[in-house]
């Protein structure tokens, strides 16, 4: 299957490409960046493809069945789209956009065009996270009431004053970066509870004076200091559902000690707290002692796994967990979060 990937930045490299590099079924055929040395770099080191600047030109050629849209979130709805419209299949990294209403846009093209959009929620391709799915839809944990989602960083503002710092081109910051993997692994594995209100607040604090930004690294780096930082580097609400309340503290950077960074999903018979990116623990009590334990399981590469149900789906039809379809509702969220954090006021949902 030929394919092509459009924006050859951080997330290409790290994952998209060396993911279908390792698909026997996928061949790379043009690797497609705004920036001509990015793609030709690409061509150089993986010694495939064509380098293209226009992602146009990889729309027009009609062996292109799939595209990867690894650019920043300001272009996903219109690359996403067109590509739809020029028969493709494409999977668009997270966030699916900018807004709710690009996202619902892309939406109704996929409907129209009724080829896949699957979006970058890779987490639904982690072992450890539908291993926990599992164990709330077998009822494990009991009535799982509430969950509590950290994502809070001590110093890890990426690119300060770059793409992920300008709301114009972000859509947002930690909680559009950051939060829509825990948000989106929250509803997942509760199953796509229905939000009800959503209470959030948004602070720009830690980077707003970006010359007094103290930090060790920084991802996507360096620091552009000419450049924007309008975004929130700090949330925090409650999303009430007609499931579990989900708690929601963020940050790229807060003054803190250290990195928290997990999920406690709390059942009324046991709780799990997934350390993201790594493994989980469940905590319960049997004969009135109290007990926890480390599940063991076979952990294979989530990125690896996300391409390869990618290109099997294409062949297959099947709608996959990824589709825009079941991720949307977390856009809806994130919007109306932003919505009531400008407006001080809860957000009730229809
Ligand atoms: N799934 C994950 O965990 C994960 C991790 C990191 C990034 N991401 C997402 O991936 C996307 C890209 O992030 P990144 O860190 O790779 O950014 P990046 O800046 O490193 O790379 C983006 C690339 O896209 C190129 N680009 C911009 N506009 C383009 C256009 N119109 N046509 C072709 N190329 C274009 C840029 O020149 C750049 O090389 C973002 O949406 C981000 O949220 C997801």
């Amino acid at each position: 299957m030929k394919v092509a990937i459009i924006g050859c930045g951080g997330i290409a490299n790290a994952a998209h490409i060396p993911a279908y590099m390792k698909n026997p079924e996928a061949e790379i055929v043009y690797f497609c960046d705004i920036i001509p040395e990015r793609a030709e770099e690409a061509v150089e080191k993986y010694g495939c493809g064509k380098a293209v600047v226009d992602y146009k030109e990889v729309l027009a050629d009609p062996e292109i069945e799939a595209v990867s849209v690894c650019t920043p979130n300001n272009v996903h709805a219109s690359i996403a789209m067109d590509a739809l419209r020029a028969g493709k299949n494409v999977l668009c990294e997270k966030p699916a956009a900018r807004t709710y209403a690009e996202a619902l846009e892309m939406q109704k093209v996929q409907h129209e065009t009724g080829k896949i959009l699957n979006i970058g929620v890779v987490n639904r391709f982690n072992n450890a996270v539908n291993l926990i799915k599992d164990y709330i839809d077998s009822g494990k944990l009991g009535e799982v009431y509430h969950v509590y989602i950290s994502f809070r960083a001590h110093r890890s503002i990426p690119g300060l004053g770059g793409a992920f710092t300008t709301k114009a081109i972000a859509g947002g910051g930690a909680l559009i970066d950051w939060g829509v993997h825990f948000l989106d692994i929250a509803m997942y594995c509760c199953g796509d509870p229905k939000p009800l209100t959503v209470s959030g607040e948004q602070f720009c604090k830690l980077g707003k004076n970006m010359e007094d930004y103290a930090y060790i690294n920084m991802w996507s780096g360096p620091p552009k200091y000419d450049g924007t930082y309008d975004v929130d580097d700090s949330v925090t609400g409650l999303i009430r559902t007609d499931g579990p309340v989900f708690t929601v503290h963020g940050a790229w950077a807060q003054n803190i000690n250290q990195s928290e960074m997990y999920i406690d999903f709390m059942g009324d018979k046991a709780g799990i707290r997934l350390i993201y990116g790594e493994d989980f623990t469940v905590y319960t009590a049997e004969h009135g002692a109290l007990v926890e334990y480390k599940p063991k399981y076979n952990s294979t590469p989530h990125f690896e796994n996300e391409i390869n149900k990618f290109i099997e789906c294409i062949k297959t039809g099947e709608k996959l967990p990824s589709h825009i379809d079941s991720v949307i509702i977390t856009a809806k969220m994130m919007q109306a979060f932003y919505d009531s954090a400008e407006a001080h006021r809860e957000i009730v949902l229809d």
